[in-house]
């Protein structure tokens, strides 16, 4: 029995995971395999990198992605990993170059990724040969996705069609980052997703984005639908719904949506919801007040709150004027990385329309604390007397969530 299958077994529903899935190297790669490289990842923006020749590089776990705009305008993604003798190329994380030159024998390659010159090699050398291996990578709306599988991917089309509209209503293909910051987290990856499934810890750890948003929000939505008990959530959504109302006479796209049977069984789990933040709130600011100009197809400024999730690893948060896009990164069993990065209108001018610390503000403040928590989370699970706690009718996404990673590690 496969070591994953006899941890399996220790596993009570309504509880959480047993210790040895957060801590065992040989769980943690085979989830790296099974599951992180078989998602549609979402790893930045496009206004990243502008002209050609800007690219980024993408690290999780042991690879390493080049992201790079071509002399054509096309952005792809490659391996970073010399087809000589398998050296890293870039070394920076992001920059411009019009050759990637290996740093160990100076094979250099474009940004179309060919191999250009390779000094002294025998007659029948083929340099067509020994381009660099190219990485799956889609763009939609501006986002960038690749795709870690070694195989054909899961279809892109498929993958984004149900949160098409909803993205395109933001408009994220004519939006620029304005900000951008990493939060290593000494934790496994799961700890980091576990705490985004719920919102059980929101009134507790994060003081800002409760006073942000209205309390009954905070319990029944704030980690999506589904997270807190029916007859709660329905009395929630009765409340909203002259909002909900008005959202569908104006044509926004308001509508949950949740993961298919269909998709679950094919390892996918998408999401998207759209909510009013209250207390009379336009944006998710300390003030409430809108915080730059309106994004995408807005004519107004109604005070709602776009959750989408790609997957786990790749959220995005819309209010009507900015956007956050969260990529998770697992790094080895122990560590992790949380990295945000903001979206304005592309039109937008710093100071005149907006105020990157008031865009900044609750997201920064709220990852900070979530952190912390995971952090501490990881340090009591590793101890000898740790053993899985019943979780909370406000964490039901957190069983959630561990049935999908279950469907994952169990796919042929
Ligand atoms: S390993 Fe890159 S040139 Fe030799
Ligand atoms: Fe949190």
């Amino acid at each position: 029995m496969s070591l994953f299958n006899q941890y399996k077994k220790t596993y009570q529903e309504g509880k959480t995971l047993p210790q040895n899935f957060y801590t065992d190297e040989n769980i943690f790669s085979e989830e790296m395999k099974s599951i992180y490289f078989q998602q549609w990842l979402m790893v930045d923006h496009v206004s990243r990198i502008k002209d050609p020749g800007n690219y980024f590089v993408f690290e999780a776990e042991k690879e390493s992605i080049i992201i790079i705009r071509g002399k054509d305008n096309e952005i792809r993604a490659f391996y970073n990993v010399c087809t000589h003798r398998g050296s890293r190329i870039c070394l920076d994380e992001e920059g411009s170059k019009n050759l990637l030159v290996c740093p160990y024998h100076a094979w250099s390659f474009s940004s179309e990724g060919k191999l250009k010159a390779a000094r002294y090699m025998p007659d029948d050398f083929v340099k067509e040969d020994y381009g660099l291996r190219k990485c799956h990578l889609k763009i939609y709306e501006g986002l960038i996705f690749i795709n870690l599988s070694m195989d054909t991917p899961i279809d892109f089309d498929e993958f984004i069609a149900p949160l098409k509209e909803i993205v395109g209503f933001h408009n994220t293909g004519k939006s620029k980052i304005v900000s951008r910051k990493k939060y290593p987290t000494k934790a496994n990856f799961k700890l980091v997703l576990e705490n985004f499934q719920e919102c059980y810890h929101c009134g507790n750890a994060h003081s800002e984005f409760s006073a942000i948003h209205e309390k009954d929000w905070v319990y029944t939505m704030g980690a999506g639908l589904g997270t807190a008990p029916e007859k709660d959530t329905e009395e929630y959504l009765k409340k909203i719904s002259p909002w909900l109302e008005d959202c569908k006479k104006k044509g926004i796209p308001s509508e949950t949506y949740l993961e298919t049977e269909e998709g679950l069984k094919l390892g996918l789990n998408r999401y998207a919801d759209r909510t009013p933040i209250g207390n009379g709130h336009l944006s998710q600011t300390k003030s409430g007040k809108p915080a730059s100009t309106l994004m995408g197809k807005f004519k107004d400024f109604d005070g709602g709150l776009s959750q989408v999730s790609f997957n786990p690893f790749s959220c995005c948060y819309f209010t009507n004027d900015f956007g956050v896009m969260f990529v998770f990164k697992p790094n080895s069993t122990l560590e992790s990385e949380v990295e945000l990065i903001w979206l304005v209108n592309e039109n937008a001018k710093e100071n005149d329309d907006y105020n990157i610390d008031d865009i900044t503000f609750i997201w920064d403040v709220t990852t900070q604390e979530d952190t912390m928590i995971i952090e501490n989370n990881q340090k009591g699970l590793l101890s000898q007397s740790f053993t899985p706690g019943v979780l909370s009718q406000n964490e039901s996404a957190v069983t959630y969530f561990y049935n999908w990673y279950f469907t994952n590690m169990q796919l042929p």
